[in-house]
């Protein structure tokens, strides 16, 4: 059963992330929802990095053997998700509140909550705690259990919609002296962009000329050139890496943000939840045909080992792209060189390629 707090129009419309590594759009074709992914979703072969004027295209296909990335939001993997499951008969609760967790501890967790005016109690076997990071889940879990890493970031990203074709086929990463920008889209009439900002800055401090004249300043490049369009949505993002460490108490098990952040410079966060969700779904499946605790016992360590790469990749791509408050003209320079490599030895764009389209998922 799915506990749900907010409505299903609300989760079915926020704009989130929109990159799906190769193995996450794997995966939801052998799960049985990959077919509108599969119409509709962007196939891309490779990405782009800008800087000082130049761009660099990174060819995933080739650097990897095949390997490929979609671009499909990730509101609209969750309305195939719930789609799928209210067909197939299960039970998904929306603006439940007051949710709570209990028991997990023992041999009889529960879940309780008021819904539609009942209060309501679910007795469950096990509980995946997939609430995000401001959920109720891992804020249950007793002093002590856990352990937190966290680095939060001096700059976080304004991020707008626009209704007007890419401007380019494949996602612009830019790394320029005024900070970072990124070019992404949505459909093959929406471009989703992105700038670096203060930390504190609202939206209101953005109005439109300023945010076009920043994005036609830091992707400026040969031959290339900003579409501009009606503005549809804008909204700042925190950048912040964090881990919760074990992923799991007693018989409650933590996945996604509810156990790990990273910042989106990778693109990484809806593929590392769906990563979590299938180790862990393999260990339920695996339970309830053998009785076996086995995987449950091991869900942690696996999917931790994956959460610290994914960790290091997206804190790399973060500190090579953007501007830090102290950086100087080494700091800068320093990028640039690393740029240069990046974009120049096989072996490191190998790297970036193998991380960006995703480390294969293991599931033990
Ligand atoms: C997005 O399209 O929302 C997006 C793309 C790439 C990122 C982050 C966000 O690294």
């Amino acid at each position: 059963m799915v506990v749900e707090n907010r409505s299903r129009e609300h989760i079915e419309s926020r704009v989130r992330a929109g990159v799906l590594e190769h193995g996450t759009a794997e995966l939801l074709i052998e799960s049985g929802v990959g077919g509108r992914m599969q119409r509709e979703g962007l196939v891309h072969n490779g990405i782009e990095l800008c800087f000082q004027g130049r761009r660099h295209r990174m060819d995933f296909r080739e650097l990897t053997g095949g390997r490929r990335i979609t671009v499909y939001g990730q509101q609209e993997v969750i309305k195939d998700l719930v789609a799928a499951r209210v067909e197939a008969g299960g039970t998904v609760i929306f603006e439940a509140e007051r949710v709570a967790v209990s028991g997990f501890d023992s041999e009889a967790p529960a879940i309780r909550f008021s819904a539609g005016g009942a209060e309501c109690e679910i007795a469950c076997d096990f509980i995946a705690g997939c609430d995000g990071y401001h959920g109720i889940c891992r804020p249950s879990v007793p002093p002590g259990v856990l352990t937190l890493f966290e680095r939060q970031y001096p700059f976080a990203w304004l991020g707008i919609l626009a209704e007007v074709r890419p401007a380019s086929q494949e996602l612009i990463y830019a790394n320029h002296a005024r900070g970072f920008a990124l070019l992404s889209m949505r459909s093959p009439e929406l471009t989703r962009l992105y700038l670096q900002c203060a930390p504190d800055d609202e939206t209101g401090a953005w109005p439109e000329a300023r945010i076009w004249e920043e994005l036609h300043t830091r992707l400026a490049s040969a031959g290339f050139t900003l579409r501009e369009g009606p503005i549809v949505q804008k909204s700042v993002t925190q950048m912040r890496s964090f881990v919760a460490e074990p992923m799991r108490c007693g018989r409650l098990f933590l996945a996604g943000d509810a156990a790990h952040i990273v910042p989106p410079t990778g693109a990484k966060g809806m593929n590392l939840a769906v990563a979590d969700v299938r180790v862990l779904a393999a260990a339920f499946a695996s339970y309830y045909s053998t009785r076996s605790w086995d995987l449950l016992d091991r869900y942690s360590d696996t999917s931790l080992r994956r959460v610290w790469q994914v960790q290091h990749f997206s804190w790399w791509m973060t500190a090579m792209l953007h501007r830090f408050p102290d950086d100087d003209g080494f700091d800068y320079r320093r990028q640039i060189g690393e740029l240069e490599y990046v974009t120049t030895s096989r072996a490191a764009a190998q790297s970036l390629a193998e991380n960006y389209t995703g480390l294969p998922m293991l599931i033990a």
